[in-house]
């Protein structure tokens, strides 16, 4: 295949309709997704990375979320522009997601071993019946739950929230999808439940080539599983760059204060965001200029007059501030 991006997002915009007016959440987001790859996506909590995420699923909740601009183009084609239709397809064979809150998703009126199945017959419907649940005692042994052959005829409401969330990768991997969005899958789980999951996705993505978008905010798992980092503040991306570039030579004073206490690439499993003092303005009384300037250390005035610019800083390495 020639184009080794299986998804380009393009200054991507979203908004909600609130009483308050139109909030812009996301604002000119772009980056590319390459086939065999991991993307993270890193940033505070409602910086815009559930937003973004959803804008691609075309699953913002409705009727106020919108998107308002941009072009999030799959192998070439605008999904903004696809049918209903044509993205129930796309969300069914093509494009999985792992929701950061896993409760919404599962039907609770149908045993866990037919909502996996269902999953392998969309895609294959030669499979019989006895296939199909070999298919799936294997995927939920596969992320780590035990008794799979019982669990299969359980209800959603039978199994604790750890095992519901794995239940939940099981049917995105399942799909064998093209891509993989995982918005904080496996924050709610167990140190090693996480190592084996995490190993998982990346023995699919080396058998299947699957491309994955990683949300979190473990600095931990970043280090450990994605190729390139886009860092997220208020709604913008601020700073983006290959792992190694990003975690050696980070360029914007957001990123720097986030690996601040980040000791060694290598070393503790957890990393969680460090504090950073300050707090992230409202994204419906934004500032003029840089969106971080009232918690920068360096700020300087220049900072207050207009949005900095996305720069490129270095090789594949690109950052919005004024003084890099
Ligand atoms: N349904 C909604 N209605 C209005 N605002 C929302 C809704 N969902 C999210 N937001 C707002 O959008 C912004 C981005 O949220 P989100 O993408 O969930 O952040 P993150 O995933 O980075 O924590 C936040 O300011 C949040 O309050
Ligand atoms: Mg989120």
């Amino acid at each position: 295949m020639k184009d080794k991006h299986v998804l380009q997002v393009n200054h991507l915009a979203a908004a909600f309709d609130t009483e308050a007016g139109r909030v812009r959440v996301v604002d000119d987001v772009s980056f590319q997704v390459h086939r065999g790859k991991t993307l993270g996506i890193v940033g505070e909590s409602g910086c815009g990375k559930s937003v973004t995420a959803l804008s691609i699923m075309r699953l913002l909740p409705q009727p106020a979320g919108k998107i308002i601009n941009g072009q999030i183009l799959y192998r070439g084609t605008d999904i903004v522009l696809m049918t209903p239709e044509t993205m129930r397809t796309l969300r069914g064979r093509h494009i999985s997601m792992i929701f950061q809150e896993p409760m919404t998703a599962m039907n609770p009126v149908q045993r866990i071993g037919h909502q996996i199945g269902e999953v392998f017959q969309l895609h294959d419907s030669k499979l019989n019946e006895a296939q199909v649940r070999d298919k799936s005692i294997e995927i939920l042994a596969r992320v780590g739950i035990p008794d799979p052959e019982r669990r299969i005829w359980e209800y959603s409401h039978q199994i604790s929230g750890g095992m519901r969330q794995r239940v939940m990768i099981a049917m995105a991997l399942a799909v064998r999808p093209d891509i993989l969005i995982a918005d904080e899958p496996t924050t709610a789980l167990d140190v090693t439940i996480q190592a084996q999951i995490l190993d998982l996705m990346k023995q699919l993505q080396r058998e299947n080539g699957m491309a994955m978008i990683f949300i979190t905010h473990d600095l931990g798992i970043i280090a450990d599983i994605c190729d390139d980092v886009v860092v997220m503040y208020a709604g913008t991306v601020v700073e983006s760059a290959p792992v190694n570039e990003l975690f050696e030579n980070p360029r914007h004073p957001y990123t720097c204060g986030l690996l601040e206490s980040v000791p060694r690439l290598e070393t503790q499993r957890k990393m969680l965001l460090p504090i950073i003092r300050g707090i992230v303005p409202e994204l419906n009384n934004l500032p003029p200029g840089c969106r971080f300037q009232n918690r920068c250390p360096i700020a300087i005035p220049i900072c207050e007059s207009a949005l900095p610019a996305l720069t490129s800083v270095g090789n594949q390495h690109e950052a919005r501030c004024y003084l890099v």
